[in-house]
């Protein structure tokens, strides 16, 4: 069996950064799921399909995209990495994540990720519904203020226009979108280490979660 780390956890609670660190450390294989939803929303925007078409679903099982070892996405082969990253992309991807179809539709494409030496997995449904039988599974979390904070600075750093409060209210209607949906409702899967990473720095947060990985894949032998 593969061994895959999961990291479940809300928008701006740093789970990007760790995942992608401790897939580095650990020489494992990175999944960033929102990142297929968030190729989903745009591919449908690009079309001009509204959320909740049909064809959105189609568009999910036919997505053409690659991921390369800097961490850039590409739609058809046009790097995308940017455009992606967008507050307005983040919301429809969050409306089309809400369907079942479409969850479906991406299910198999996110666990062919799983291949050896090991994957470290970044989502909502990553320990609960994608990899359940992951050995290490951590649900990363932190106040809606430190997130909102968290996501300001980064889309400023990334050459973005951010209104503060209008990325509360955004960031705000997103969870409650991700956290109450009838299907893969964002949550901490029963057996997952949950750490609240509001008063933590994002060294302090890699050491909690190394250490844990480190004894869980242990434990796996
Ligand atoms: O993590 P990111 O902000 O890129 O995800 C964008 C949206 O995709 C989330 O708000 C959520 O609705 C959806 N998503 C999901 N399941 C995942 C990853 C992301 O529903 N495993």
């Amino acid at each position: 069996m593969v061994p895959v780390i999961t990291i479940d956890g809300p928008s701006g609670s740093g789970k990007g950064t760790v995942a992608r660190r401790l897939a580095v450390r650990l020489g494992f294989g990175l999944l960033d799921s929102g990142a297929l939803y968030r190729l989903t929303a745009l591919a449908s925007q690009n079309a001009g399909l509204a959320p909740q078409t049909p064809e959105v679903v189609d568009m999910a099982r036919r997505l053409d995209c690659r991921f390369d070892e800097q961490g850039k996405v590409f739609l058809n082969e046009e790097n995308v990495s940017r455009e992606l990253r967008t507050e307005t992309i983040g919301a429809v991807a969050s409306q089309i994540a809400a369907r079942p179809e479409v969850r479906d539709a991406l299910l198999q494409r996110q666990r062919d990720f799983a291949r050896p030496p090991g994957l470290v997995a970044d989502g909502r449904d990553m320990g609960t519904v994608v990899f359940p039988e992951a050995p290490a599974k951590i649900f990363l979390d932190a106040s809606a203020e430190v997130r909102a904070d968290r996501r300001y600075k980064q889309l400023i750093e990334n050459g973005f226009d951010a209104n503060f409060t209008a990325l509360v209210e955004e960031i705000r209607q997103r969870d409650e979108r991700d956290r109450n949906r009838s299907v893969a409702p964002l949550r901490p899967a029963d057996d997952a280490l949950v750490v609240d990473s509001s008063d933590l720095s994002v060294d302090e947060v890699e050491a909690t979660l190394w250490r844990y990985a480190q004894d869980r894949l242990a434990d796996q032998g």
